[in-house]
């Protein structure tokens, strides 16, 4: 039993108690042992929660560089000032968010990211609650026909409804335009197996997600949408109250996360690092 950790729920999340300042400032072996820690603890709950750390965002970074390398620059979304690793979500009445949706972080890459790092600079008094849900139970929990009918199955992914990002103040199509023709588009087998435990999950996801490959239209969206809604049930997801200073990690390869955006027009402020590669998958 490890004392520094506790289950959110018994299907997806758990929080460490650790002073991660503290251990990147030592470095060396208690460093490394700090990061193992954190790395066995997201493999085993998906999604880990470490409350008030007080970093720096050079700090933040070093933190992401020793899972893995960073994604840089983000297609759609600001950086910070000076740190172009951290991608500064800033929200409020003005700026509504656009993560209010069901979504594995950039799936519409040939290869999505591993892993990302949200640290919570300002939220809200109340709500700007973040959700994530459990891809291995979503997949273990459907009829075994149907398992064996999407293991052979693959399906588009593009970037969806947030191509809205791309069409500035002026209504510019040209910039929509070059937005989908940079971001693109990926196809992903919707059965995947983790590299790391070998299990299988489901990877649909209802943001980026558009069509089941040689399937027709009509028959892709009621498949999607069956399995959008089994994904949607309460029993595979942990819901995050923020508080300042708290930090989420996710396994993206096996998560999806909806950010609730019923706070506005209050503020709310994250800094998030996207980690691409897992350097300890084999
Ligand atoms: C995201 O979708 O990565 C943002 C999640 C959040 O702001 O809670």
């Amino acid at each position: 039993m490890n004392l520094n950790l506790e289950r959110n729920t018994p299907v997806i999340g758990a929080t460490l108690k650790l002073d991660l300042a503290e251990a990147l400032r030592a470095g060396g072996a208690q460093k490394q042992a700090a990061i193992e820690h954190v790395y066995e603890a997201l493999i085993a709950h998906l999604v880990i929660f470490i409350e008030d750390q007080h970093l720096t965002p050079a700090e933040q970074v070093d933190f992401a560089l020793q899972f893995g390398g960073l994604d840089v620059p983000h297609p759609v979304y600001q950086t910070l000032e000076g740190c172009p690793e951290i991608v500064e979500l800033e929200n409020d009445g003005d700026r509504p968010p656009d993560t209010n949706d069901w979504h594995t972080d950039l799936t519409f890459r040939p290869n999505p990211p591993f892993m990302s790092i949200l640290y919570a600079k300002q939220v809200p008094q109340t709500g700007g609650d973040t959700l994530w849900s459990n891809l291995y139970a979503v997949f273990d929990a459907l009829p075994d026909d149907l398992k064996a009918l999407l293991r052979g199955q693959s399906a588009i992914h593009d970037i969806g409804t947030f191509r809205n990002d791309f069409l500035t103040d002026t209504m510019d199509v040209k910039a929509v335009n070059q937005g989908l023709f940079d971001t693109g588009s990926a196809v992903h087998r919707i059965v995947q197996t983790h590299p790391v435990t070998h299990r299988e999950f489901l990877y649909v996801n209802p943001s980026f997600t558009q069509h089941i490959v040689g399937f027709k239209k009509s028959e892709s969206d009621r498949l999607l949408r069956y399995l959008y809604d089994h994904a949607n049930q309460p029993e595979f997801q942990v819901r995050y109250r923020w508080r300042p200073n708290s930090l989420a990690l996710w396994d993206n390869r096996v998560t999806q996360h909806y950010a609730i955006a019923d706070y506005l027009p209050e503020y709310r402020k994250m800094h998030r690092v996207t980690v691409i590669n897992d350097l300890r998958s084999p």
